[in-house]
């Protein structure tokens, strides 16, 4: 679960993009939300700040699961995608609920106490991007306070499988002293 990544990351590894051992070496626990209920596992928020994010990549990683040459090519392709991140600021980079626990107030919590923590260091905005077929997120995020800033259409590129959908919505929320 630390070691997730999102769908876009199949570019680089192919079906190995949810590989953990890809990912699990180089988690940043400090990018990282839990959500709990006793001792299970509800929920977990990974976020990028300052061009830090849940995980960072090695090429040794890589060579580890794919070997020489494919795994070469595979990290220009990794850092090339991971470059995208670097300048958002604070980016709720992914967001899962366990299926059992979703629609049931989890989701917004986990995000507002992201939302909160991000207050209380003086962060003023945070964003993130969603696939404009997800409504059940859209609406977790406008019932916060996101609005939808830009919206990226792929005229070709949604027949690839990678893709999940025609358009990737990105949507902000200002923060401010008096709380989210
Ligand atoms: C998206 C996700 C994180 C939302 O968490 P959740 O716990 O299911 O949502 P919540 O119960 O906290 O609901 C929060 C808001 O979402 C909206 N929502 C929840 N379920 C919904 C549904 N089935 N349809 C439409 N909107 C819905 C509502 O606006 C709700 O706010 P309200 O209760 O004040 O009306 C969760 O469903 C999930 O993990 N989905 C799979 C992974 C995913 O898509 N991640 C997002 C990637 S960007």
């Amino acid at each position: 679960m630390a070691s997730s990544s999102p769908i876009i990351y199949r570019l680089a590894f192919g079906n190995d993009w949810k590989n953990p051992e890809i990912f699990s070496r180089s988690i940043n626990w400090n990018r990282l939300l839990l959500l709990k209920s006793g001792s299970e596992l509800v929920g977990y928020l990974q976020f990028y700040r300052d061009g830090i994010g849940p995980h960072d990549v090695s090429f040794a990683d890589v060579k580890d699961v794919f070997g020489g040459w494919s795994a070469a090519l595979r990290y220009v392709v990794y850092r090339v995608i991971k470059r995208r991140f670097h300048s958002r600021g604070a980016y709720l980079y992914h967001i899962k609920i366990v299926k059992d626990y979703r629609g049931k107030g989890a989701g917004k919590f986990l995000t507002r106490a992201w939302l909160d923590s991000l207050n209380a260091q003086g962060v003023d905005s945070a964003s993130l991007e969603v696939w404009a077929k997800n409504t059940t997120a859209i609406g977790c995020y406008e019932s916060l306070g996101f609005q939808i800033v830009k919206t990226t259409s792929f005229k070709y590129l949604h027949r690839f499988n990678f893709i999940g959908d025609k358009a990737l919505i990105t949507m902000e929320k200002k923060l401010n002293k008096d709380g989210v």
